[in-house]
């Protein structure tokens, strides 16, 4: 990104550019997201030297607080979100003298110019600029006001196409729906240039996630049959068995569509069935990623009843464990008609998939913690084991399970030893932990580092984030007009509400139970 080569160490995927200084700002530095996330994964990549040589790291926040009581209160959340743990004390004392604390409003100038005097301060002291990342992690009414003072006081001025030193993370939700996502665009683009924003899906992050396209066109033999004639339909799961846990208040105006599909669902949907993209780039994944969304067939307010179903979890038990319902959760109306569960059944209106159905189900409080992609292919087109009806033989199933138990595997048929010509499903797998060890990098890491070298392959595009706004508000304002008769309609640690068995069966087809 730096229009001077040499500012960077250049790392051997050529693409990749490490900048010898960053400051990276927080907004919000005394929420959630900071200490369980952020803080820990900044932590991580100092463990495994992925920083900047000249680092600054700096939590900005309402409250009034010393360099040392922040320092503090993240080594405590280090202490407990790491997956490592605080593993290396030397390596935290060294990370801790990077971190400071400037206090501030979101939408007053008085902040602004302070954190103004210490990146300059910092800046000065620098042989050459620092890159700086400002990582908006503030509730999402105020992303406006803050990339509007950034962009007022200097501290990110818009830079070309490029050559940006001033980078912007934008945490979701990104608007609330069509409307209000593009005038968010609308106010960041009136100060940045789009290649400055950082929008965050933090599934893009995931190992497993990755995968997807490194599985897809890193390996010749899955291609040719990647496609309608061979594949019967594609579902995607991302099943929580938490509930809404301290986050009721937030999650009544979200719901599991603004929450979940939106973003992480469709951007597994993308990965899945987008063409290859001409180069490993980002502008040429995201240009890929968005044709394919851009061919998903809006569903219309009148499928909405036979292609969408809606749920939300009573009370139940998981184990042992009795769970309240939704509506006894705190923060959430006692007659609540938020969905928190959903069942999407979309099609996608191009060559490869013309009358493939995907099914994307998500939900809380589902039985088991599980999110994967499984491609289930057709049966085979005639029996020649007449023990079997076809029926009974199971069509091969490719399974890429995203978290847990991160792998892939493929499902087929085999004859068991013995006399009779019977059939059986056994499975190839690959189990990520198994073949590479634990301790895969986490999301955030994978993600901040990106954006400190300036890669945003894996971040979202403003023209992504409208379309698939487009794809979801029909679906929310046609169940926002008609409210829920039947919730809550399934039990908290089921597999969802009966309606979406249905709607596959309707389909003679069945959700796998993973
Ligand atoms: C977040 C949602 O984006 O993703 C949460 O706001 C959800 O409600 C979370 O629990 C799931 O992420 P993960 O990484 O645990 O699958």
């Amino acid at each position: 990104m730096a229009s001077d080569g040499q500012e960077y160490l250049h790392q051997s995927l050529g693409q990749l550019k490490k900048p010898h200084g960053c400051i990276v700002t927080i907004f919000g530095a005394s929420g959630d997201l900071t200490k369980r996330k952020l803080i820990p994964a900044l932590y991580n990549l100092a463990l495994e030297k992925k920083l900047p040589e000249r680092l600054a790291v700096v939590g900005y926040a309402r409250s009034e607080m010393s360099h040392e009581a922040f320092r503090d209160k993240m080594r405590e959340a280090v202490q407990e979100f790491s997956r490592t743990g605080l593993k290396d004390q030397a390596v935290w004392e060294q990370f801790a003298a990077t971190l400071y604390y400037v206090r501030g409003g979101y939408d007053e100038a008085d902040g602004y110019q302070s954190l103004k005097e210490f990146i300059d301060g910092f800046d000065r002291n620098s042989r050459v600029p620092p890159a700086r990342v400002f990582y908006l992690a503030t509730p999402p009414d105020l992303y406006g006001p803050v990339v509007e003072r950034l962009s007022a006081t200097g501290l990110a001025p818009r830079e070309a196409d490029g050559e940006g030193r001033a980078r912007v993370i934008i945490e979701k939700p990104f608007g609330t729906d069509l409307q209000t996502a593009r005038e968010l665009n609308r106010r960041v683009h009136d100060v940045l240039d789009e290649s400055q924003v950082y929008r965050i899906d933090h599934y893009l992050g995931k190992e497993t996630v990755q995968n997807i396209m490194v599985f897809r066109f890193a390996n010749a033999v899955f291609e040719p049959i990647w496609n309608r004639r061979y594949v019967d339909h594609v579902q995607i799961t991302a099943a929580e068995s938490v509930g809404v846990e301290t986050r009721g208040g937030y999650y009544e105006e979200a719901g599991v569509v603004r929450d979940m599909f939106q973003n992480h669902l469709l951007q597994l949907l993308c990965l899945t069935a987008m063409e290859p993209p001409v180069g490993f780039n980002p502008d040429a994944v995201r240009d890929e990623k968005g044709k394919l969304l851009k061919s998903v067939r809006a569903i219309a307010p009148e499928e909405v009843a036979s292609s969408a179903v809606r749920g939300q979890y009573g009370p139940g038990q998981i184990g042992d464990q009795k769970l309240p319902g939704y509506r006894q959760e705190s923060g959430v109306h006692k007659t609540s008609p938020t969905v928190s569960y959903a069942a999407l059944k979309f099609y996608v209106d191009n060559w490869r998939w013309e009358g493939v159905p995907f099914y994307l189900r998500s939900g809380k409080r589902m039985a088991k913690r599980v999110t994967e992609v499984a491609i289930q292919f057709k049966r085979p087109p005639l029996l020649l084991f007449k023990s079997h009806a076809l029926d009974n033989v199971n069509p091969n199933v490719l399974v890429m399970r995203i978290q847990p138990d991160e792998g892939v595997s493929l499902t087929f048929e085999v004859k068991p030893p013995g006399s009779e010509m019977v059939v059986s499903p056994l499975s190839l797998d690959f189990n990520y932990e198994e073949a590479f060890g634990s301790g895969s990098p986490e999301a955030y890491e994978t993600l901040l580092e990106d954006c400190i070298e300036g890669d945003s392959t894996l971040f979202t595009r403003h023209d992504w984030v409208e379309a698939a706004w487009a794809l979801t508000d029909p679906i929310i304002q046609v169940w926002n007009l008609s409210k829920p008769k039947s919730f809550p309609n399934y039990a908290a640690g089921s597999w969802g509400p009966a309606e979406a068995d249905e709607l596959m069966q309707r389909d003679g087809r069945r959700w796998r139970k993973p």
